[in-house]
């Protein structure tokens, strides 16, 4: 078992704490302690190699909290066969300087073995139907059975009142906000906006996947999005419309994986009625697969 504090000395020379937990004994211990001092917890699980999107959440848990705990855990239950998790980037150090200057509370890294110890074909798991089935679901078998899997096991290790979640990931956003409804979990779910390059390209892990040719054409992702959503505000065919995006896309030279306009909490394919509609988009960028959405009120 290791418990460490690791601290970092701000300009004005404090000095701020963040305690580095592996293992789930000194973890409760921590939690059991916050919780009889009466203090409100907020969670942001990632899988590490951060960037300022993963920051923004840290910095939003703080607006909800009194102690903010991260995690760390590259999840190898939402990882597919033909994914390669071994060579999913991995940045501890920068990571921990990261989060200890946005005033982490404390940092969970915990291994596979810990999360998993009977192995993964053991373990139980939470499913969410519907809003896990299309889009990423469907390019990425398994996937979202791995994250809400991993999401309740940790929520259920750390106990939080609020978690906090990027909407880059809209509809992951959805999976664990259905997952908490359904399972009546006491915990608030907070969603945080995209953080974006000027270009538009949406801060990813991914991104560092792309060549600098690549990063040129990447934001013709959003850009085409942003396009989509001028359109459906006057037209209503939004299935002609999102092939015209996915071809518009393509021609940028990415590699459309879905582009579709849909009711923004079902995820079913929107109708001419709905008022609140979310644009999904995937597409391959090289080896990268970049995700991002809009949200549109019609
Ligand atoms: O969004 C992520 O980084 C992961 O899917 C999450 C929520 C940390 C679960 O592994």
């Amino acid at each position: 078992m290791v418990t460490s504090q690791v601290q970092s000395t701000f300009s004005n020379n404090t000095v701020y704490p963040m305690k580095v937990v592996n293992n789930i004994t000194d973890l409760r211990q921590t939690i059991n302690e916050w919780r009889l001092q009466g203090l409100k917890i907020a969670f942001v699980p990632t899988m590490g190699n951060l960037h300022a999107g993963h920051i923004s959440l840290v910095t939003e848990a703080h607006k909800h909290a009194d102690k903010v705990v991260a995690s760390i855990f590259v999840n190898p239950m939402q990882f597919g066969a033909n994914e390669d998790i071994d060579n999913y980037p991995r940045t501890i150090e920068s990571d921990q300087a990261k989060l200890i200057d946005a005033e982490t509370d404390l940092l969970f890294t915990p291994t596979p073995e810990i999360i998993y110890p009977k192995g993964l074909d053991k373990q139980t798991y939470v499913e969410v139907p519907n809003v896990s089935d299309g889009y990423c679901g469907e390019s990425r078998p398994g996937h979202f059975r791995g994250v809400s899997t991993v999401v309740c096991k940790l929520f259920n290790l750390v106990q939080p009142d609020v978690a906090c979640f990027g909407l880059k990931d809209y509809q992951q956003v959805q999976v664990i906000e259905t997952m908490v409804e359904d399972l009546s979990m006491p915990i608030d779910i907070i969603p945080v906006e995209t953080v974006r390059e000027a270009s538009g390209l949406a801060l990813s892990s991914r991104n560092g996947y792309l060549t600098e040719e690549e990063l040129k054409v990447a934001p013709a992702l959003s850009q085409n999005i942003q396009w989509l959503a001028e359109q459906i505000k006057n037209n209503t065919d939004f299935i002609g419309l999102a092939r015209t995006a996915a071809n518009y896309i393509d021609n940028a030279g990415l590699k459309t994986d879905y582009i579709h306009v849909c009711h923004a909490r079902t995820l079913q394919p929107a109708s001419e009625d709905d008022k609140e509609i979310v644009i999904l988009a995937a597409a391959f960028c090289g080896k990268a697969r970049l995700i991002d959405n809009l949200r549109v009120s019609l």
